[in-house]
């Protein structure tokens, strides 16, 4: 088993948690590659493997700096992804009520419309509830790792 981790980040945050879900998930029978999304575009989705989307939320309602690219492209370009399988683990804060957790959904819409299948339910971590999410994400991966 191949696991892509996709990492839309501002300021770290879900870096780290994808640093934390690799070091839990890679143990010789599952290969854990992370990317930055920097740079990525929509022919990331043609790899070996299935797709964990770990991205924060800024800007009110708007993915990551570093994500836009592959979002917009991915948007633009429509691609057939429905041998595509992926999770999401969101990061947020409830703070912001009404955008809470939009990075993780808006990639979520956009993949499902696409033709990919989500896996599991879409985590939404919220930085207002003082629990750090490197750890809830150790928890959570090996259970969304579970179900594919
Ligand atoms: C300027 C700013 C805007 C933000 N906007 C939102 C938002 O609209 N919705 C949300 O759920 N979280 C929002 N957040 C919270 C971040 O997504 C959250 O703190 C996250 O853990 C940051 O992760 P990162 O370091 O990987 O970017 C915002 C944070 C900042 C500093």
């Amino acid at each position: 088993m191949k696991v892509n981790i996709l990492v839309g980040t501002m300021t770290g945050t879900a870096q780290l948690c994808a640093q934390e879900m690799e070091l839990a998930l890679d143990d010789g029978e599952t290969r854990v590659e992370t990317l930055l999304m920097d740079q990525l575009d929509s022919s990331v989705f043609a790899r070996d493997g299935v797709f964990l989307i770990c991205t924060s939320t800024y800007g009110q309602r708007d993915v990551p700096d570093n994500a836009r690219a592959l979002f917009q492209d991915l948007g633009t370009k429509r691609p057939d992804l429905s041998r595509v399988r992926y999770g999401v683990f969101g990061l947020g804060d409830r703070t912001y009520a009404e955008t809470f957790n939009f990075g993780g959904k808006k990639f979520d819409d956009l993949l499902t419309e696409l033709g990919a299948k989500r896996v599991g339910e879409r985590h939404k971590h919220d930085a207002s509830s003082g629990i750090m999410p490197e750890e809830t994400a150790l928890e959570w991966c090996k259970e969304w790792l579970a179900l594919l």
